[in-house]
C-alpha cells in the first residue's frame, strides 16, 4: 500500500455550552432542574479519502470549514470523535503558531524547544543550529526573546526546524502565507525539494494560486463536509459559499 495517510469516516464533534451562566447559584439551579443544555456542534462530517505517497496535497475552503481540525486529527493532536486515521511514517506538523513555541524563550530557545517536540535529540539539534539559523534568517535576532517577534518570524523558525530533516509527511496549515514574499518562495522550493524525494506535503493556504501552482491533489471541505476532491481541475469550480459558515 503506497498510502501516506488514510483517513476513515472521520467525524469531529465539539460541546459547547449553549446558555452562558452567570454564576454558581444559577448554574446548581439549572443543574437541579435539568435545563443544562450542551450543544453539540459538528466541525467535520463522515470525512474519508486517502493521500499517495509523494502527493502535495492541499486543502481549501471558508475559515470555519474545519481545515485546522482536520490536520489536527490528522497530526494526531485531536482525536475524532468518529472514524480512524492512519498515518504511514513521521509526520511534522506546522499547524499553529504557538504549538512549540514559548513566547518568553529566546530564538534560540525556541529552536531547541521546537526540536525536542519534533523527536530530536539536543545533540542533534546542536548539530543542525548553524544550519537551522542560517536558513530563518533570524542571526541578528537569536536570542532575543519571540514575544517580540512578528508571526512570520515565528514561523520562519518552526518551518526551518521542521523541515531540517526530512520527514515523511509535512503539514503546513497557513504557515506559508505569513512573512515576505522572498521567504515563502525559500519555503516553497524546500517543500519542492522535499517532494522530489517522495515527502508527502499536506497544505492549507490561503493562497489560491498557491495551491493551484504546488498541489497536484485538492480537497474543498464546506461546512465540515467533503464539496469535491481531485486534481487541479476543482480549482476553476472553487466558488465558496459565502452564506456559509465564515468568521
Ligand atoms: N476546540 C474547539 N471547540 C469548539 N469549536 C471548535 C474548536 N476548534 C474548532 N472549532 C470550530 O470548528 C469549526 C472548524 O474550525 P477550523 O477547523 O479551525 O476551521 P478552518 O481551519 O477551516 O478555518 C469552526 O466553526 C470552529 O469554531
Ligand atoms: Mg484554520
Amino acid at each position: 500500500m503506497t498510502y501516506a495517510v488514510e483517513v476513515n469516516n472521520v467525524s469531529m464533534h465539539f460541546n459547547m455550552n449553549k446558555d452562558k451562566i452567570d454564576n454558581l447559584k444559577e448554574y446548581c439551579i439549572k443543574l437541579l432542574k435539568r435545563q443544562l443544555f450542551f450543544e453539540d456542534f459538528t466541525a467535520l462530517q463522515n470525512i474519508s479519502f486517502t493521500i499517495n505517497r509523494g502527493d502535495v496535497f492541499g486543502i481549501i475552503g471558508l475559515n470555519g470549514s474545519g481545515k485546522s481540525t482536520l490536520l489536527k486529527i490528522i497530526s494526531g493532536i485531536l482525536k475524532p470523535s468518529a472514524g480512524s486515521v492512519t498515518v504511514a511514517g513521521t509526520v511534522a506538523p506546522l499547524i499553529e503558531l504557538g504549538a512549540g513555541f514559548d513566547a518568553d524563550l529566546t530564538a534560540r530557545e525556541n529552536i531547541f524547544l521546537n526540536g525536542s517536540v519534533l523527536g530530536f535529540s539536543r545533540d542533534f539539534m546542536r548539530q543542525k543550529f548553524e544550519e537551522i539559523v542560517e536558513f530563518s534568517e533570524l542571526e541578528e535576532f537569536i536570542d532575543v526573546p519571540i514575544k517580540n517577534f512578528s508571526s512570520g518570524m515565528v514561523a520562519r523558525i518552526g518551518f526551518s526546524v521542521a523541515t531540517i530533516v526530512k520527514p515523511d509527511i509535512l503539514i503546513c496549515d497557513e504557515i506559508l502565507s505569513v512573512g515576505d514574499y522572498k521567504f515563502q518562495e525559500k519555503c516553497e522550493k524546500r517543500i519542492q525539494e522535499l517532494m522530489s524525494d517522495q515527502t508527502t506535503v499536506i497544505l492549507v493556504s490561503h493562497s489560491i494560486e498557491q495551491i493551484e501552482r504546488m498541489c497536484n491533489r485538492i480537497l474543498w471541505l464546506e461546512r465540515g463536509c467533503i464539496k469535491a476532491i481531485g486534481g487541479r481541475e476543482i480549482i476553476p469550480l472553487y466558488q465558496p459559499d459565502f452564506e456559509g459558515r465564515d468568521s
